[in-house]
């Protein structure tokens, strides 16, 4: 088989080196060459971009991905998430463990487990013979008859094609905008959409935008985080995968709002083929014109950038996403001040998610007033939910927001399997804990939610039947969060591995008041004292646990026994 030559190390950093954010795409550059991170490449890369060596050792293995190992690339790494283990990822990998396969964090497949990566692609299969490379499943057409914003168009033919986006009314919203709306009608377009942040924080995103057009200093920047670490979350894939060219208009409309003349999407590794989608989408859209100099009929220019993360969940927080993208150790920032004065490289930039990104077009298109009637209730617009678990009907759902749980989970999703009931359901992935019993009768928005003492954060809902241990679904949570610490602040650092181990029944008091007392202390010292969300959301799993299964904490804490016998 002949193919072209592997770069050489000058010509990879000469590729790069130049660009904004380059050292991610230097290292995947070297990784992808070679199979791993030699030491050899690490010290080009030291050299050429002036990084201290201790410092880019750091910061390499702190990523999940970047093997050290030769063949590294090409060993197995199976997913071991929270939905995954509910469906066998754990036996999967025992089986390929003679592969020298290695466990991983949830890879947002929630939808259709278990997920293993293998060299450049993501596999899906139950059983070591059935893995397969899979497209992302399509949406299926909204179960209700409610109308849809991002997913409106997503199942036309051809719509990931820039021949299909234009044939949908793709791209009708930036002509509009650069040519007939002042940056400021287009901020007052987003602002009385009441569209708010659909990456997990909820943030007025006219406001943000405000914000970074006001602030001084150029080149401003519009980052999209297209990271989706949340586990159960896998919607941001969806949108990617089946309208790419939704998200780089939204982008665009971002630049042009605030100022901005550059972009990036940072998108996470556990994505290959959307890596792909993704760079096809840009090189088609500047192929056209649509993006780069001088936008036809205007002079604004958009110039996005592609980067590819390397696996770590705590990438997907703003702060340090931003250090990532700039080639620094990935510690969340501290806060103020804020990335909308001081984001990538110092300078004023909007971070979005991609569905708060894609959902831009269509409202620039049909006006704030039609998008805002879309909630029901008095709440606007429209969000993506992520389901997953022991429901019949998994996938990515466009809900009217303040539609009841209820009413996804049953009437939409066709309810638990036969002969189960729901016991509990999850709230922002992970990061809103549980919810059961009476707190299910509720509805799908912010305020709806945290009545019931969670938060609807991204959208990922995971579903547990009755047939579940409840205390080992708390403890695989409280892992995760151990796990992806990143260990800048010690009350995270060491309290999540504290409520890992009394929920693993390997130490901690037998009383179950004192047990209890325990937890609940962790939990208040980690949320008064954390740098970041991580640390502030990893209690809700313990609170909601103690809440809502009192009696499973109780038998739990006197047996002080493994949760999974
Ligand atoms: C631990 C942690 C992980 C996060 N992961 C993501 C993520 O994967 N994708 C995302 O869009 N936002 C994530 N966020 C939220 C971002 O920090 C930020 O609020 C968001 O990208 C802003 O975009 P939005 O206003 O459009 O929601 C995360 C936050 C925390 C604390
Ligand atoms: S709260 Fe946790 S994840 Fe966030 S900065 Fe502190 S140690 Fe890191």
């Amino acid at each position: 088989m002949t193919g072209a030559a592997a770069p050489s190390n000058s010509e990879i950093l000469a590729r790069w080196r130049h660009e904004p954010a380059p050292l991610l795409a230097v290292l995947h550059a070297f990784h992808d060459r070679d199979g791993y991170l030699s030491e050899e490449a690490l010290r080009a890369v030291s050299g050429a971009l002036k990084i201290p060596l201790a410092d880019l050792f750091g910061t390499v293995t702190f990523y999940h991905h970047f093997s050290r190992e030769p063949g590294g690339l090409n060993k197995p790494r199976v997913c071991t998430g929270n939905v995954c283990c509910l469906r066998g990822g754990r036996e999967l990998l025992e089986a390929l463990k003679s592969q020298g396969a290695a466990a991983m964090p949830c890879a947002g497949r929630c939808d259709e487990p278990v997920p293993v990566l293998r060299g450049h692609d993501q596999l899906v299969g139950l059983s070591a013979a059935s893995l397969a490379a899979k497209p992302t499943p399509l949406p299926a057409p909204n179960p209700g008859g409610c109308e849809e914003c991002i997913f409106e168009k997503i199942r036309e033919p051809g719509r990931a094609t820039l021949d299909g986006y234009r044939r949908t009314g793709g791209y009708e919203a930036l002509a509009k905008a650069v040519r007939e709306m002042p940056p400021a009608q287009l901020l007052a377009v987003v602002t009385e959409s009441k569209l708010a942040g659909r990456g997990g924080a909820g943030f007025p995103t006219g406001v943000k935008w405000k914000a970074v057009a006001d602030a001084p200093g150029q080149p401003k920047s519009i980052v999209c985080n297209a990271d989706e670490g949340e586990p159960g979350c896998f919607k941001d894939r969806a949108i990617m995968d089946y309208d790419p060219h939704a998200v780089l208009e939204g982008m665009a409309l971002a630049g042009f709002a605030t100022g901005a003349p550059r972009g990036f999407i940072y998108l996470r590794y556990e994505y290959p083929a959307t890596f792909r989608i993704l760079e096809r989408a840009l090189a088609e859209a500047e192929k056209a014109g649509l993006l780069g100099e001088k936008i036809p009929g205007s002079n604004f220019t958009f110039k996005i950038h592609l980067r590819r993360g390397a696996g770590a969940y705590i990438c997907g927080e703003e702060g340090s996403l931003l250090n990532s993208l700039e080639g620094k150790h990935p510690f969340p920032r501290n806060k103020p001040p804020f990335p909308v004065t001081h984001g990538f490289e110092n300078l004023p930039t909007a971070v979005n998610n991609v569905e708060t990104l894609a959902s831009v077009p269509p409202i620039v298109r049909k006006g704030a007033a039609w998008y805002r009637g879309l909630g029901r209730n008095g709440h606007a617009g429209t969000k993506l939910i992520s389901l997953s678990g022991d429901i019949q009907r998994p996938g990515n759902y466009e809900v009217p927001i303040g539609l009841p749980l209820k009413t996804l989970l049953h009437d939409w999703a066709g309810g638990p399997p036969a002969g189960r009931t729901i016991q509990a359901v999850t709230m922002a992935g992970l990061s809103g804990g549980f919810l059961a019993g009476d707190a299910l009768d509720c509805t799908l928005d912010e305020p709806g939610i945290r009545g019931k003492g969670s938060f609807l954060g991204a959208g990922g809902i995971i579903v547990f039947d009755d047939s579940r241990g409840m205390v080992a679904a708390a403890h695989d949570a409280m892992e995760f969060f151990a796990h992806e610490s990143c260990g800048k602040c010690f009350p995270c650092r060491i309290g999540t591995q504290r409520l890992t181990e009394r929920l693993n029944g390997e130490s901690g008091p037998q009383d179950l008041a004192d047990w209890t007392d325990e937890v609940r202390d962790i939990g208040a010292a980690m949320r008064a004292t954390s740098a970041c969300g991580l640390g502030m959301a990893a209690p809700f799993v313990t609170d909601s646990l103690l809440k809502f299964f009192p009696d499973a904490v109780k038998q739990h804490a006197s047996a002080n026994r493994p949760p999974h016998q």
